[in-house]
């Protein structure tokens, strides 16, 4: 009986459709967090979008909004002349407002390379300016210790073999007007052509830390791994640059190795994002406003408040948070990207402990009514930030046996633990909760900071 179960069970078996895991390389879990580690830690970093599209500056897809053909686009070839680009000042202003890492777009979706490549004449190098942009930011970025990032768009609205797909400023209505502009188009070629602008990025300018591949849209008209070759480009990419931490947008969900995190974009997370119930590496990025690339009329600008909340926030469920900036096409970053920056760097400078090496707090702390919580492993230390600041009572729950000192962080002021003072008539503390007492006035940061050392 046994092992006529055991004989239909092999047969079965065999019937089955095998799904072999599907691999870029070996790598292990501990390993991978290894080769994260400066990551996790840094928490902090600024996306670039730049490129032809600061021109017209109404948003880097105004090509495809305004269904833009090549040679309409062409004046901004033409006209581009960064002429006060000066990366080392884009450099300082990152680092001031404690962005540890930066990304910047070698080429977006409209084809533009702001590096020399071999393959194609549609580069910074080829206009008025004349010279290698990305070259120049690399070397001013790296001065400055600011880890490396490329973004490279997979989609080019630009080059003469890009098949017409949906999102294309000349997509079509019919199947027919589709078959009839993507008639003598051929992927393979523009296949061959991303590839080898990819090896160009990443062999030309040394050690890169990070490439983030922008975007897959499987489905009809659409784009997907097979039309990249992501799983040879993803190959080339681990062989060339081993260490290089890679995004997820390549549509490899599922192959090791296939992209390292997961990148909700304008998006705040409810939670910790999990695939298959297991905790993610994750970075979340966002603008200033509505728009990557410059956009002069654009106002909806997020204020000091709401950037701080978004950084603590994300930190607080253990990711990353890639904050963009759209330099404008005179090369510079416009006042209200600035002052946004030293509003971060101001609160930064003091506040960074809270961020940098810190995570979500363990299940046991219960974050108080608006608050968020971070923690540092290492140090054992948990941070509250107070979004709404408390009168002058603060009781943590469950806290008693825990603290074994309490501070703020801006200024490493003593917070006493004592009573709670006035009358509390219907409020009893439990046996293991703390009151922190606060001064009535709020300490001149736009989020304060408490920092529990706990034993
Ligand atoms: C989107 C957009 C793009 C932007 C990117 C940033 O995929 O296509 O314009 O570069 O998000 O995450």
């Amino acid at each position: 009986m046994k092992s006529k179960i055991a004989i239909t069970l092999l047969i079965l078996m065999t019937l089955m459709p095998v799904h072999a895991q599907e691999n870029i390389w070996d790598e292990t879990e501990a390993q991978k967090r290894e080769r994260l580690a400066w990551w996790t830690h840094d928490r902090f970093g600024m996306f670039i979008h730049w490129g032809l599209y600061a021109l017209p500056a109404r948003h880097e897809w105004v090509r495809n909004r305004e269904r833009i053909p090549n040679e309409d686009y062409e004046k901004y070839f033409e006209q581009f002349n960064p002429d006060l680009y000066d990366p080392n000042e884009w450099a300082k202003m990152a680092k001031a407002a404690g962005m540890k890492y930066a990304v910047i777009t070698t080429k977006h979706h409209e084809g533009f390379t702001l590096f020399d490549s071999k393959f194609t004449d549609y580069k910074a190098i080829n206009t008025t300016y004349g010279k290698d942009l990305l070259k120049e930011w690399v070397d001013a970025f790296r001065a400055l210790d600011i880890k490396i990032g490329f973004y490279y768009s997979l989609i080019d609205w630009h080059h003469p073999h890009f098949t017409i797909d949906r999102i294309h400023p000349l997509r079509q209505d019919s199947d027919k007007g589709y078959a009839k502009l993507n008639k003598g188009r051929d992927m393979g070629k523009y296949r061959e052509y991303l590839h080898n602008q990819v090896r160009e990025i990443l062999t030309k300018y040394g050690k890169v830390d990070i490439l983030w591949l922008d975007f897959s849209y499987p489905g009809k008209h659409g784009k997907d791994r097979e039309d990249w070759g992501s799983m040879e480009l993803l190959k080339m990419v681990r062989g060339l640059q081993p260490g290089i931490i890679v995004n997820n947008r390549a549509d490899l969900e599922g192959v090791n190795g296939g992209g390292d995190f997961v990148t909700p974009e304008q998006f705040k997370v409810p939670e910790w994002p999990t695939i298959n119930d297991k905790k993610v590496f994750w970075e979340t990025c966002q603008t200033f406003s509505g728009s990557w690339g410059y956009h002069r009329d654009e106002n909806t600008w997020k204020n000091i408040k709401q950037l701080l909340v978004l950084l603590i926030e994300t930190v607080s469920k253990g990711g990353n948070l890639l904050l963009n900036v759209g330099p404008t096409a005179r090369g510079v970053f416009d006042q209200r990207a600035q002052n946004s920056l030293n509003n971060m760097g101001d609160w930064m400078k003091f506040n960074s402990r809270s961020i940098y090496g810190c995570t979500q707090a363990p299940n046991e702390f219960k974050a108080p009514p608006n608050t968020l919580l971070t923690y540092n492993r290492k140090t054992n230390r948990l941070y509250v930030h107070l979004l709404d600041y408390p009168l002058q009572n603060f009781v943590m729950k469950g806290m008693k046996d825990k603290i074994k000192y309490a501070q703020f962080l801006h200024d490493a002021s003593e917070i006493k633990i004592s009573k709670p003072y006035g009358h509390a008539f219907d409020f009893k503390m439990g046996a293991n909760d703390v009151n922190l007492s606060l001064p009535v006035i709020k300490p001149d940061m736009e989020i304060p900071v408490i920092e529990l050392i706990l034993h």
